[in-house]
């Protein structure tokens, strides 16, 4: 059985249709990116997984249980984090304080932060994922003051916080300079060495191939193929949306 399940998805905003029928599945213990243009429908499919936006059709599956629908906070309850394509922490939280805000309780978590009732354990395991992902020189500077690199690391462990099973990244690696794509990526592969699952948006090809194991192309609202890294680079309808050959 596999871990996410997106089966027959649609979603159209008046006359734009985003998603026509995606269906993807991702295993426990993969990394899979999903490539597509600009307007392809990626942060859609993100946002109708994760319960932002409820499909017009189609279903989800989390761990062989129906999410379709479900809000937000539910979703995340059940084992599922995301990042945002465009990070937006708690500027005024220092790292530690928003790292805390983290999923799946994050409404009852942000009164324990504001209230200085944080517990213990939750406290070490906020420690021990900005130590993880090299942001704990950090844990005491307000979150708007880190670089976007950082932020992204930043976001990163705060989907973390909640111990998903899987976790979708809405393009990791856009905006950030060459030495930081390089240690996100190899913190992403450790994390997946750990067991933690990844669905990864990403536009940098030479990035992704290094991350992922399968990739699923979309192209105006549907899957256009599916394969290998290397596979997914030749295959001839992958070509003709990125360069119209
Ligand atoms: N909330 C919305 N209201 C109306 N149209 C939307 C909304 N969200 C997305 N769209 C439209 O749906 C289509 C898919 O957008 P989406 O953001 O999912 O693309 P994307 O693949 O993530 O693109 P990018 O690579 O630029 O992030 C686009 O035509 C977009 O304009
Ligand atoms: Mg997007």
């Amino acid at each position: 059985m596999a871990l996410l399940e997106v089966h027959d998805l649609h979603k159209h905003f008046d006359g734009v249709a985003a998603l026509s029928g995606v269906s993807l599945h991702v295993e426990r213990g993969e990394i899979v990116g999903l490539i597509g243009p600009n307007g392809a429908g990626k942060t859609t499919l993100f946002n109708c997984i994760t319960g932002a936006l409820r499909p017009d059709r189609g279903s989800v599956r989390l761990d062989g249980e129906a999410i379709t629908g479900l809000p937000p906070h539910r979703v995340a309850q059940r084992g599922l984090a995301r990042t945002f394509q465009l990070v937006r922490p708690f500027a005024e939280l220092t790292a530690l304080e928003n790292v805390l805000c983290g999923q799946p309780h994050a409404r009852e978590r942000l009164w324990a932060v504001a209230l200085r009732k944080t517990p213990k354990a939750l406290e070490e395991r906020a420690w021990g994922l900005l130590e993880f992902l090299g942001l704990a020189a950090l844990a005491h500077r307000p979150a708007g003051a880190l670089s976007y690199g950082q932020q992204k690391l930043l976001a990163l462990a705060t989907a973390l916080m909640g111990e998903p099973k899987i976790v979708l990244l809405d393009e990791p690696f856009a905006g950030v300079n060459p030495t930081m794509i390089e240690h996100i990526l190899e913190r992403l592969k450790a994390l997946n060495a750990q067991g933690v699952t990844f669905l990864v948006i990403e536009h940098n090809m030479e990035a992704l191939m290094r991350l992922a194991q399968r990739v699923y192309a979309l192209a105006a609202g549907r899957v256009i193929a599916e394969g290998t890294p290397q596979r997914i680079q030749r295959t001839p309808e992958v070509l003709e949306v990125y360069y119209g050959q």
